[in-house]
């Protein structure tokens, strides 16, 4: 029996109803999907991984003074966010070719951009979330010249710092994707982080090897998807993940 109301269900996350008005619990579920759910397997575990990889992530933002939806980690599989209005826009950063972009440009895999380059999106599963551009966002009212600004804005500071944090443990930061959304305040509004960074919204590629420790182990059937989640995890420092593994037995104790 669940005694929360249930606000939205996505395709990695449900949101209940938070404890205090504004509030919101996220809940990660296992489900993995690409491809606007064309492809979706369960994979046991990967939303206790995201939900500390994106808790990990969000509190060191959130203190060098990115405001983010974040407040704290619940339990293994929750975490409590401030409620904010998404704005319906994915925003990815790409630092290094790959995926649609080394597509669309005809561009190797794995050439270094000539500098970091922001793309937006339009949220909507039902049209596989367009590419679109600042006049789309503006003319039909996603966001105003303003906030695009401040996404920018944002989104250059995230790429910063995750570029050096990841590089700090070994891993390329290739290119990662953000959902932003409106946060009230008594009469201030500010654009603020929302959604999560996990292994399932970034490219992050092995520095030496170039080993893939992404969501694009499942796009592309590589398999080993939640021991590349565990890795990244791990070289981040977050232990203690109890994945909730089944009964593999007695194990030595040393
Ligand atoms: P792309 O190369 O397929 O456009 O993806 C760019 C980045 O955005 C990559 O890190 C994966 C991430 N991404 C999502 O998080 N959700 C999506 O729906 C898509 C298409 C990409
Ligand atoms: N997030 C999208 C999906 O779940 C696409 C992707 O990540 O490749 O289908």
């Amino acid at each position: 029996m669940n005694r929360r109301r249930r606000i939205y269900e996505g395709k990695a996350k449900i949101l209940y109803e938070g404890p205090e008005p504004g509030t919101l619990v996220a809940h990660f579920k296992d489900d993995a999907t690409a491809f606007n759910n064309k492809k979706h397997e369960i994979v046991d575990g990967k939303g206790v991984l995201n939900n500390r990889i994106s808790e990990y992530i969000f509190e060191n933002l959130n203190a060098i003074g990115i405001q983010t939806h974040f407040i704290k980690r619940l339990n293994m599989r929750e975490q409590l966010i401030k409620e904010c209005e998404i704005i319906p826009l994915e925003i990815i950063v790409r630092n290094v070719a790959a995926g649609s972009i080394a597509k669309r440009l005809g561009l190797e895999e794995g050439t270094q951009l000539p500098r970091s380059v922001i793309e937006f999106c339009y949220k909507n599963d039902a049209l596989d979330d367009p590419m679109v551009s600042e006049e789309h966002i503006t003319a039909f009212g996603w966001a105003s010249p303003q906030e695009i600004d401040d996404i920018m804005a944002l989104a250059i500071r995230i790429n910063d710092f995750l570029c050096g944090m990841f590089r700090a443990v070994g891993i390329r930061l290739v290119d990662f994707k953000i959902e932003c959304g409106r946060h009230f305040e008594g009469d201030t509004m500010r654009v603020i982080l929302a959604d999560e960074i996990s292994p399932d919204s970034c490219r992050l590629w092995d520095i030496d090897s170039n080993d893939k420790l992404d969501k694009d182990r499942f796009r592309q059937e590589m398999g080993g998807m939640l021991e590349a989640y565990q890795e990244v995890a791990s070289r981040l420092g977050i232990h203690n993940i109890n994945t909730e593994h089944k009964g593999t037995g007695p194990v030595l104790v040393k």
